[in-house]
């Protein structure tokens, strides 16, 4: 049921991490993919030859809304409509509300926001006219649940889950679900330096009722099933998948 062949999937923020993964799983289950970053250069090439099954990759700063649109127009002009469109790129900082900074407001819901709206208002009329499409956006358990120094990257999720859901209730009618998964903590590059303090790790672990941080792997296997004809009748769906971190 997971057999992906013939499928084309694009994956944004996929040099690295929970996408780069997403985008392996995907290749391995059958779908070509298309990569993505914002710089050309080793680690999307390395991502691309793993992958096989002809993947390339394309680059886009999400920041700058006229590189989101010429990416949307490179995929549709060289027919790369996507069935499997995977929302996975974002930026995060750490800006308490007492600190606020319009600079850093604007650019973190550019990134996050703005540019998944671009990509759903130009490649969905083209998705919906194939059979069975899927767009995954992923998310955060931020986006439902504060955490201090995270209001505006959490609210950029939450803005996304909005989204997402009506993103999900305007395409259902063409077969084309729409869901989101809610990491919590996975082991990247994102948070490898707050990571490496042991201190602030094990305390980490000890809220979360696994006592143990997410695998990038662990989050391309729930995507790929939502990608899969076996998630078919699953749309609007938020699936945290956080150890039990949002409980
Ligand atoms: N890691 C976690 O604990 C965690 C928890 C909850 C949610 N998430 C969400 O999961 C997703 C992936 O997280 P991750 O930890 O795998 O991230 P990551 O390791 O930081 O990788 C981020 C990806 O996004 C791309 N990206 C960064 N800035 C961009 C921009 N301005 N325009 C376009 N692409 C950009 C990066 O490309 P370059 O390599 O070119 O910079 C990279 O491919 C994100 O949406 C994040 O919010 C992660």
């Amino acid at each position: 049921m997971n057999d992906l062949t013939g499928k084309l999937a694009f994956v944004t923020g996929s040099s690295r991490g929970i996408g780069r993964a997403t985008g392996l799983k995907l290749a391995q289950l059958g779908a070509k993919v298309i990569f993505h970053g914002t710089q050309p250069g080793e680690k999307l090439l390395s991502a691309v030859a793993e992958a096989g099954n002809n993947a390339e990759y394309l680059t886009a700063d999400f920041g700058n809304m006229d590189a989101v649109l010429a990416l949307a127009d490179t995929l549709k002009a060289r027919a790369l409509v996507p069935d499997i469109l995977v929302l996975n790129a974002s930026v995060q900082s750490y800006t308490g509300l007492a600190n606020f900074d319009n600079a850093e407001f604007l650019r973190m819901f550019t990134t996050n926001v703005q540019s998944s709206c671009i990509l759903l208002h130009e490649l969905l009329p083209e998705m919906r006219k194939k059979n069975g499409g899927r767009v995954i956006f992923v998310g955060s358990i931020n986006g439902i649940q504060p955490a201090s120094r995270l209001a505006i990257y959490g609210s950029t999720k939450a803005a996304l889950m909005n989204i997402a859901q009506t993103a999900a209730l305007e395409n259902a009618p063409y077969g084309l679900t729409v869901n989101t998964i809610l990491p919590g903590v996975i082991e990247t590059d994102r948070n490898a330096k707050a990571l490496s303090d042991q201190a602030f790790a094990d305390k980490l672990k000890e809220q979360i009722p696994m006592h143990r941080f997410g695998t990038s792997e662990e989050c391309a296997e729930l995507i790929a099933f939502l990608a899969s004809d076996a998630a078919a009748y699953i749309t609007g769906a938020e699936i945290p998948i956080a150890g039990g971190w949002q409980l």
